[in-house]
This record gives structure tokens, C-alpha cells and sequence, in this order.
């Protein structure tokens, strides 16, 4: 729906809203990285460091988020240089990481499911699924500079990511985005319970909840479970992408921000959580089945779900096809609602500022996307998406959340905000108090910049992941460089000063139901 006052969409529902926030959340984080972060960060002890994450930096964000979006009524670049002109490079940094950061080797994840999905139909993994991942499927080269030629199967299914991708965005949000994710979330949350049951039901599946849940605290004492934590929360929330902040600016204007802002966050690491449940019980089904301790059959790593996952499919005692083809689209479509907004980011911001047609943004996104893409589906994609997300993700999400907290904080000062996202609320209830001020001003950016030097120096001492410090400086340290350079650039480029104007809407203006 376009409303005449400020001729932006607006999304059709409330729960249209919801829907494509959660959506966003939702991802390839939730299943495929929080899996194997969990497992490789001590299991249960995990989830205290991620759920301090959620708090001390999550909800606090995602408040903040909701409200620059809601009140300036633009993707991020235009919010912030609406906040103060200083600011804009910032607006333009965080979808420029969800987009050339993130989306360039998330689509070809979601591709390599594209494949698994279409395997599963006959389990034509074969029975050695480590050996099918990185030799048959992959032909993994031996040094991520080594680039070795495309993997054709991985880059049609790429191709195939984000023709959907760009299928879906071409359309105005409550059109394409809105109605994608009324149909994929509900299907989403309906298929992972299936997997969950599923998985209680199979023979060794306690012991795999078992390591699930039981916390080895010594872990804790290593920092880098801290700055994974963290890092997971940004990503998994999509806070530091600009994503929240233009769904936000899609909003009318009595909206429950402090509401939505808690039942996306919520509901997203509660799916999180129970979604860890499928993964392992089957761990814990395959190890019994092997008659091995979980710690012989899991694997670290990316390789998590499209190695052990498949194993475990092909030792199921029955619907061991649909069983996989199950995972495989619950991770398609986690993946594709979430794509779909990291494009969205993106795609609002330049749209607001050189004012383009939306389809033509989109087209031209998608297939500049897709060009991007390609690197990661040579023989050297998986090590060089592992060094990109880890760079991206640990420090690009994570240095964007500290500026914000500044600039909100102290540039445009918090209770201006707060006030702002109380006035429009729908209930006492909800109401934000001086607490999200400490949080924005002093707790939460304190917070994210001792994790951010503390990951630094480690980062100082050895390559990350022992890969060579040639690959790291050029596809993790270079990418972000390049990305804060052209972020940069863009603010040279002048607004119509009309547009830097916040436009006054009444706030009984359409409201959603
Ligand atoms: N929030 C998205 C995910 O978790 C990016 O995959």
C-alpha cells in the first residue's frame, strides 16, 4: 500500500510486520551457524554468553532500530543523515556489509541446500557424506587463494537463489516481502516442530540433548566464545545490516516499537533454541548408532549441516528421503526470507537517496549480487565465505552497532528517541524506560567495544581459522576496507534537500490491525 503523504509502502498488517521481521531474523543463523557455533563453544555454556548477548546488545538494538526507522521514516542513510548529515557514511556501511558482506556468500549457502534438497530425493550423497561434501560436491581446493574454477552445480543453484531473491523483491514490500513471509514463517515453524518430534523419537537422541544442554563452563574463560556470542546475535537478530531500520521506516505511526522490538528478538532465539534440539538429537541418533561418543561423529564448522546432517539422514530407520528433504527446505526458506532483506536494506537505501525505480534497483542489485556471488562457489568458496562471515559478522555487524549506540546515545541523545518511540506506543505496557538509556549510552556500546578490541588483539596473534594472512588480509580485512570506502564515497553524493526534511504524518494515520 502507498500512502499519499510520504509516498513510501506501507506494510498491509500488523502481523505482516512481524512476519517479515521474524523473517529476517530467522536464517541460515539460526539453524546452520548457531548449530555449530553452540557445539564448537561448549555446548549448553553457549547459551549463556548468547543470551547475555541478547540482552546487554539484542533488545536494547533492536529497540533502537525500531525507533530510528519508525520515526525518520527511512532506510538507514537517509534515518541517520536525518539524525545529522555527519552521520549518513554510517547508514550506508551497514547494508553495504549486509549486501556485499553478507548476501554475496549467503545466497550461495542457501544454494548449497538448493542442491542438498534435490539430493535428498534418492540420498545421492552417498554413504561417505564428508567425502560427497568436499570432494564430489565442493572439489575444495588446497588454499582459499587458490581459486581452481567454478563448481558449475553450485553457481546455477546460486543463480537459481537469486532469481527467487530477485522474484520476490521486484514487488513493493506488502506485495513481494510481506507475502512471502506470511507463507514461509508460519511453514517454517510448522516443518522445524516436525523435526524437532522427529528427532526426540529416534534411539540415542538424549544423548546428543544431553551435550545440547549440559554446559562445559570452563569454556567460558576463552574469550573468543564471548565475541562468537555476540557476533551471533548480530547476525542472527539482522541488527547492524540497516534491515530493522527499514522494515521500521515501512511502519505507520502508532506502532508498538518497544512490543515488536521483544517479540522479534524473542521469539527469534526461541526458535533458535528449539530448532538446536532438531540438530541434536539426530547428532545423538548417529552416535548411537555408531556406537561412538558425539564429540567422534560431530564435525566443527560450516560443514555441520551438509556432512553430518546427511550422515545421520542416511542411518534413519525410516522416510529418510522426505526426512532430508524436510531440513533441507526449512533451511531454503529460513535463508530466502532472510536474503530477501538483506536486498530489501540495500535496495530502500539507494532508492531513497538517487531516487530509482524500485524494480530497477532490485534488477540491478541482484545481478551485480549474483556476479559477486561467483567467487564463492569456485573451489575455494567455503574457506573464503568462512573468512568473509567471520570478518563481516565479528567485526563489521558489531562496529556498526557501537556507532549507532553513539550517535543515538549521545549525537541525537537517547531520551529523543525514547520519548519518540513512547509516544506512539499502543499501551502503558509498553512503555521504555531511563534503563534503555543507561543500555544505549554507556552498557551496551561499553560492551561491544571490549569485545571488538579483545577479538582484535586476538586476532593479531595468529591468522584466523590458520589460513594463510595473505587470504585473510585480502578477503576479510580488504573486503571491510573496500566496503567502508565505498560507504563513504556514497554520502559525497548530494541529497534533495526536501528529502532530508522528516515528514510530519498524523498519528492516526493508517493504522495497522
Ligand atoms: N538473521 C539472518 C540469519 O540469522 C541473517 O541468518
Amino acid at each position: 500500500m502507498k500512502n499519499n503523504t510520504n509516498q513510501r509502502s506501507t506494510w498491509n498488517s500488523q502481523i505482516g510486520f512481524l512476519l517479515a521481521a521474524i523473517g529476517s531474523a530467522i536464517g541460515l543463523g539460526n539453524i546452520w551457524r548457531f548449530s555449530y557455533l553452540t557445539f564448537e563453544y561448549g555446548g549448553g555454556a553457549f547459551l549463556i554468553p548468547y543470551f547475555t548477548a541478547l540482552f546487554v546488545a539484542g533488545i536494547p538494538l533492536m529497540i533502537l532500530e525500531y525507533g530510528v526507522g519508525h520515526r525518520e521514516q527511512g532506510a538507514s542513510p537517509l534515518s541517520l543523515a536525518r539524525i545529522h548529515t555527519n552521520t549518513e557514511w554510517i547508514g550506508w556501511w551497514m547494508p553495504m556489509a549486509a549486501m556485499f558482506g553478507i548476501m554475496l556468500y549467503y545466497a550461495v549457502i542457501i544454494g548449497y541446500c538448493v542442491i542438498y534438497f534435490l539430493l535428498s530425493l534418492n540420498l545421492s550423497w552417498g554413504t561417505d557424506t564428508q567425502d560427497f561434501f568436499f570432494t564430489s560436491l565442493l572439489q575444495i581446493s588446497d588454499s582459499p587463494l587458490n581459486l581452481g574454477g567454478l563448481r558449475l552445480p553450485i553457481t546455477t543453484a546460486t543463480l537459481f537463489v537469486w532469481v527467487i531473491c530477485w522474484v520476490i523483491c521486484y514487488q513493493e514490500i506488502n506485495h513481494g516481502i510481506e507475502l512471502a513471509c506470511k507463507i514461509f514463517i508460519p511453514l517454517l515453524f510448522v516443518l522445524t516442530l516436525i523435526l524437532v518430534v522427529w528427532g526426540f523419537t529416534l534411539p540415542g537422541a538424549m544423548q546428543g540433548i544431553k551435550t545440547y544442554l549440559t554446559p562445559d563452563f570452563e569454556i567460558l574463560k576463552q574469550f573468543d566464545v564471548w565475541t562468537a556470542a555476540f557476533g551471533q546475535i548480530f547476525f542472527t537478530l539482522s541488527l547492524g545490516f540497516g534491515i530493522m531500520i527499514t522494515y521500521a521506516s515501512y511502519l505507520p505511526r502508532k506502532t508498538n516499537i518497544f512490543g515488536n522490538a521483544l517479540i522479534t528478538s524473542i521469539t527469534n532465539c526461541l526458535f533458535s533454541f528449539v530448532a538446536g534440539f532438531a540438530v541434536f538429537s539426530v547428532i545423538g541418533f548417529m552416535a548411537h548408532k555408531a556406537g561412538l561418543p558425539i564429540s567422534k561423529v560431530i564435525k566443527e564448522g560450516p560443514q555441520l549441516a551438509f556432512v553430518v546432517y546427511p550422515e545421520a539422514i542416511n542411518n534413519l530407520p525410516f522416510m529418510r528421503s522426505t526426512f532430508g528433504m524436510i531440513f533441507f527446505f526449512v533451511l531454503i526458506i529460513a535463508g530466502i526470507s532472510s536474503g530477501i532483506s538483506l536486498i530489501e536494506a540495500f535496495t530502500c537505501a539507494f532508492k531513497d537517496k538517487f531516487g530509482w525505480d524500485r524494480k530497477k534497483v532490485v534488477s540491478m542489485i541482484c545481478i551485480i549480487g549474483f556476479a559477486g556471488s561467483v567467487i564463492f562457489t569456485t573451489r575455494a568458496g567455503l574457506m573464503l565465505l568462512d573468512i568473509t562471515d567471520h570478518f563481516v559478522t565479528n567485526y563489521g555487524l558489531i562496529f556498526g552497532g557501537i556507532v549507532e549506540c553513539v550517535i543515538i546515545g549521545w549525537i541525537l541523545k537517547s531520551h529523543k528517541l525514547r520519548s519518540h518511540i513512547n509516544t506512539f506506543k499502543t499501551s502503558e505496557y509498553f512503555k521504555i524506560g531511563f534503563w534503555w538509556d543507561i543500555c544505549i549510552r554507556f552498557v551496551t556500546p561499553a560492551a561491544l567495544t571490549f569485545i571488538l578490541l579483545k577479538a582484535l588483539t586476538k586476532e593479531l596473534q595468529a591468522p584466523y581459522g590458520d589460513y594463510p594472512l595473505d587470504a585473510v588480509i585480502l578477503f576479510g580485512v580488504d573486503w571491510i576496507i573496500i566496503l567502508g570506502i565505498v560507504s563513504v564515497s556514497l554520502t559525497f553524493y548530494p541529497w534533495k534537500p526536501e528529502l532530508l526534511k522528516r515528514k510530519h504524518i498524523p498519528e492516526d494515520e493508517h493504522l495497522l490491525t
